[in-house]
């Protein structure tokens, strides 16, 4: 799986760019007054500060860091230059390669791909723009204000016919497929979850997944350095995690065979899990 990613054109930080985040930038957004800081975001019209106070880690926010490129000075410091931003463009390019992959090789074509909390589904339009063989998209979130967006993006990039958005709480997954997935998708959502909703949700997917389907999901670490920032400015309370701790509760709940990649920064790793085989029942035992 690794020559599958060594040729994603990722951004990264020079020596410079991170001693400069280090001594300057990083303490000036941790550690000056969050009122200074609020206003100073407020004054600058930024749409990045303006839609996490609106919806905190929400898929706005998000939108704005993917497409990288905002008008606002204030925006376009922290998009262009905040380690955070730049590792979620790295998030979304290591997504999509990875689930184009997952697409050419899975045994069914077109290959159904679930995405779960999956906004207007930016990256999964991105993988399914990439992948050599046909797939379609179930797209599921609690709020169905990203599904305009997501369905206007689908329309210009020819896809409108194969995404289909649905506004529901992905713990009910089950009674909305009427095709088991072959890969499912769980980006950008489980640093805003706590365990006990990971496994919860995992545990729903493992139930219409088949054995060797694939789970695509991502940690967190605090290598971005303004966790406090986060925290005291935006109000963004995200859940850092280790690839190994997210394993062990994607395992708890049926997935094994994980494989991890980091994307330059170290900020996230996305990581692929295969459904395991579902344990043969005392029945059948008895039976055969
Ligand atoms: C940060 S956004 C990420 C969107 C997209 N996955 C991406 O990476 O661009 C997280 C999304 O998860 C959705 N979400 C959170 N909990 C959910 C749940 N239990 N069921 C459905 N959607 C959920 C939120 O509504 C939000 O749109």
């Amino acid at each position: 799986m690794e020559s599958w990613v060594q040729d994603i054109e990722f951004e990264r930080h020079g020596r410079l760019r991170r001693l400069v985040r280090t001594v300057i930038s990083n303490p000036i957004a941790n550690y000056l007054p969050a009122v200074m800081l609020k206003g100073l975001l407020r004054f600058g019209k930024s749409d990045l500060a303006m839609s996490n106070w609106k919806d905190p880690g929400g898929w706005r926010s998000m939108v704005i860091s993917y497409d990288g490129n905002p008008t606002q000075i204030a925006d376009r410091i922290l998009v262009k230059s905040g380690a955070m931003s730049t590792a979620l463009r790295n998030r979304r390019r290591l997504g999509a390669r990875l689930l184009a992959r997952l697409i050419d090789e899975s045994p069914s074509e077109p290959a159904h791909v679930l995405c779960l909390g999956a906004g207007p589904g930016r990256i999964i339009m991105d993988a399914m723009n990439q992948a050599d063989r046909d797939s379609f998209a179930t797209l599921v979130d609690l709020s169905s204000d990203a599904f305009e967006y997501g369905r206007s993006n689908a329309r210009n990039e020819g896809l409108i016919d194969r995404v289909h958005f649905i506004q529901g709480d992905v713990r009910d997954v089950k009674q909305m497929l009427d095709r088991p997935p072959d890969i499912v998708k769980m980006l950008g959502i489980c640093e805003y979850l706590t365990d006990e909703q990971i496994v919860d949700i995992v545990r729903s997917a493992a139930e219409v997944m088949p054995a060797g389907s694939s789970i695509v999901f991502n940690s967190l670490s605090l290598a971005h350095g303004t966790n406090r920032f986060f925290r005291r400015v935006f109000g963004l309370h995200m859940n850092h995690r280790t690839p190994e701790h997210l394993e062990c509760l994607f395992g708890s709940a049926g997935f094994a065979d994980f494989v991890s990649h980091e994307e330059p920064l170290g900020v996230y790793h996305v990581i692929v899990g295969r459904r395991k085989p579902a344990p043969e029942s005392n029945d059948e035992k008895g039976s055969s």
